[in-house]
């Protein structure tokens, strides 16, 4: 019997990352990549002492009711509203997410999204598919909405936000942004960007982007009050996570064409989608891929790997979310 410490990976990494880690701990893992129940993810984490986790498995007093060894749940993502801090934290149990690696990937594949969204990029790859260009055409090809000199409104303005701004910039767009808090006038300088209201930023931007984190406070943070202040030609990206938009009242204002069009990375009850988006031409629709590339993707694991091995080698992890729990 091994007397390496016990590890859980929830969810399938790449393999070569897997037998590094074998190198280092008695690993239970989950190529499979099936997503646990509550009941599966409870007995896995009764008998480790870390665990590797992703935004899917919810890490709350019930996932950790038996976790008497655990010292780690080390989350493969910048997002950690899947964990229930003050439970896992009570439990003595320190959290960690993966802030940083994923900033420049995440940055990008929001400015794709909005430039996707803006110039109708895949109905129009889907037009084409089926079967209806027969000519050019000045008029009734796919017009879209510029992005360039347009006034571009981010909520959300951590590490992301501003990255997205600073891309912004090169399309010599507005930028505005509404945030919690102001940012430092150095830091706004540094990405072009003046703070105003969230309902002036409604109101003023041609293109809204989303990048807050998920908090019971953001719940519906865009629901069809928020909409009905949007311009009719703006579109509106989320990138952030589901729930901060209220996708019903979404796709109730995109048939109605209140706004011209969204770009969502992120849904309600994901993987499930609202079946009236699916039924949209002016959505584009994408699966929780921002920071999907493999260079990220294995960063982020790396960096959750560092935050194991060092909660287990009785080390402060370095981004340790709970830091009262750290004792050194
Ligand atoms: C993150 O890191 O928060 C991404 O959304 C993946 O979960």
């Amino acid at each position: 019997m091994s007397n390496k410490p016990k590890v859980l990976v929830a969810r399938a990494i790449f393999p070569d990352l897997l037998v590094k880690l074998e190198g280092s701990f008695d690993v239970r893992s989950n190529q499979a990549d099936q997503v646990f129940t509550p009941e599966e993810l409870q007995k896995e984490l009764a008998n480790v002492d870390g665990a590797l986790v992703t935004g899917s498995e919810r890490i709350d007093a019930a996932a950790l009711a038996n976790a008497k060894n655990l010292k780690i749940v080390a989350n493969i993502s910048v997002g950690y509203n899947n964990f229930d801090v003050p439970a896992i934290t009570t439990a003595g149990v320190m959290a960690s997410n993966t802030p940083d690696v994923l900033t420049d990937s995440t940055a990008d594949f929001g400015f794709a999204l909005l430039m996707a969204t803006a110039r109708r990029v895949t109905e129009s790859e889907r037009w084409i598919r089926d079967g209806n260009w027969d000519k050019w055409s000045i008029v009734t090809n796919p017009l879209g909405m510029d992005l360039h000199h347009s006034t571009l409104g981010i909520i959300g303005m951590g590490r992301i936000g501003q990255g997205i701004a600073k891309r912004a910039l090169g399309f010599g767009m507005k930028v505005i942004y509404h945030n919690r808090s102001r940012l430092p006038e150095a830091d706004e300088k540094a990405c072009g960007a003046t703070y105003v209201s969230k309902e002036e930023l409604l109101r003023t931007a041609d293109h809204v982007i989303l990048v807050l984190p998920y908090t019971a406070e953001n719940h519906h943070t865009i629901g069809a009050k928020e909409i009905a202040l949007m311009k009719p030609t703006a579109t509106l990206v989320n990138i952030a996570r589901g729930g901060i938009v209220d996708d019903a009242a979404l796709a109730q204002a995109l048939k109605e064409k209140k706004i011209f069009a969204a770009g969502l990375d992120v849904f309600e009850g994901e993987p499930k989608v609202h079946p009236e988006l699916l039924k949209l031409s002016n959505v584009v629709l994408a699966p929780h891929i921002a920071s999907a590339t493999e260079k990220t993707r294995r960063a982020m694991i790396d960096l959750a790997v560092e935050n194991l091995r060092a909660a287990i080698d009785g080390k402060q992890p370095p981004s340790l979310i709970n830091k009262e729990v750290f004792k050194g």
